[in-house]
């Protein structure tokens, strides 16, 4: 297995040259554009890693899956779809174009910025509390306790973060957006800077893989029908507006984020962490999809 993975990741490399690192949010454009990895978690309890799987990056907008089921959890998905619909957008991860012109006005999915803004505000408790209720589940899904809060990329987020801020000041207008909105995006960014590594991450693709219940002690944490909607949108909406291309390519439900990680997962069978920080148009890790592709191709992973 390892031998394959080296081949899989040797194989394309060269895709790192397509992409680009992010410049919207400074910090992130100092990141090792040449980091490559790749950890799988087995169900069976087996576990494989090669190249930089313990290369540490943010974990950007893979936590709006997390944020999404303890949103869940607590409200009930009744009560989150008056919020937030259901539907891709085929725009980009952080357009506002919909916002307005879509009645009623709410955000088209959970897994587009405004979409995982609004559900942020809809986790219960104060900002501090909501920020520590997510990093605790956070810490229990990939059973690290040392993960925290890069702080660089956080006060980099937040000085730069208009576009986001924009959405949400909108989104308080037309009723979405509970709560202070300042507050909401603080937990949001934060959120959004948590840094992981490869194995981490498919930690949480193999919780997801699992139905919502932890590998290392059998405690179910989420729901399986709230795991259920999360790797659902991550099939139509995880890759953005790449998500139709990736369901065809590779089909695994599986995340992106923009500091270069993609979380994927098999249903009952393995979760993948990939990393390479060079991305693509749509915000997705340029080599990353193709070694997820290559990975699916090879071990015949496709769900459909
Ligand atoms: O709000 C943002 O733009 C970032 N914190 C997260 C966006 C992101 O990761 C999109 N993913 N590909």
């Amino acid at each position: 297995m390892k031998h394959k993975l080296k081949e899989i990741l040797d194989k394309n490399r060269c895709f790192i040259e397509a992409g680009n690192l992010p410049t919207y949010i400074p910090e992130l454009s100092k990141a090792n554009k040449n980091a490559l990895g790749i950890y799988i978690v087995d169900l069976n309890g087996e576990e494989y890693g090669e190249g930089d799987y313990e290369y540490p990056f943010t974990i950007q907008s893979i936590s709006k899956v997390i944020t999404l089921m303890l949103a869940l959890e607590d409200r009930g998905a009744e009560e989150i779809f008056k919020f937030v619909g259901m539907e891709p957008t085929g725009d980009s991860f952080n357009s506002m174009m919909k916002l307005e012109i879509v009645r009623p006005s709410r955000p088209f999915n959970p897994m587009i910025n405004a979409g995982a803004i609004a559900v942020t505000s809809l986790i219960n408790g104060s900002p501090e509390e909501k920020f520590q209720r997510i990093l605790t589940l956070f810490k229990k899904i990939t059973n690290n306790d040392s993960i925290k809060v890069n702080h660089e990329v956080y006060l980099s987020e937040k000085k730069t973060g208009d576009r986001n801020r924009a959405m949400a000041y909108f989104m308080r207008d037309v009723g979405v957006l509970q709560g202070d909105v300042e507050d909401n995006l603080d937990v949001y960014f934060r959120q959004c800077s948590l840094e992981v590594t490869c194995r981490d991450i498919a930690k949480i693709g193999a919780f997801l893989a699992n139905d919502g219940v932890l590998l290392q002690t059998g405690e179910r944490l989420i729901e399986a029908k709230n795991a259920k909607i999360a790797k659902t949108f991550m099939v139509t909406c995880g890759m953005y507006n790449a998500s139709g291309e990736f369901a065809i390519e590779v089909g695994i439900p599986a995340k992106s984020g923009v500091g270069g990680g993609i979380m994927a997962l098999v249903p009952g069978k393995m979760g993948i962490g990939v990393l390479g920080p060079a991305l693509d148009d749509k915000g997705n890790s340029s080599a990353g999809v193709q070694i997820l592709s290559d990975l699916s191709n090879l071990f015949n992973l496709s769900i459909f």
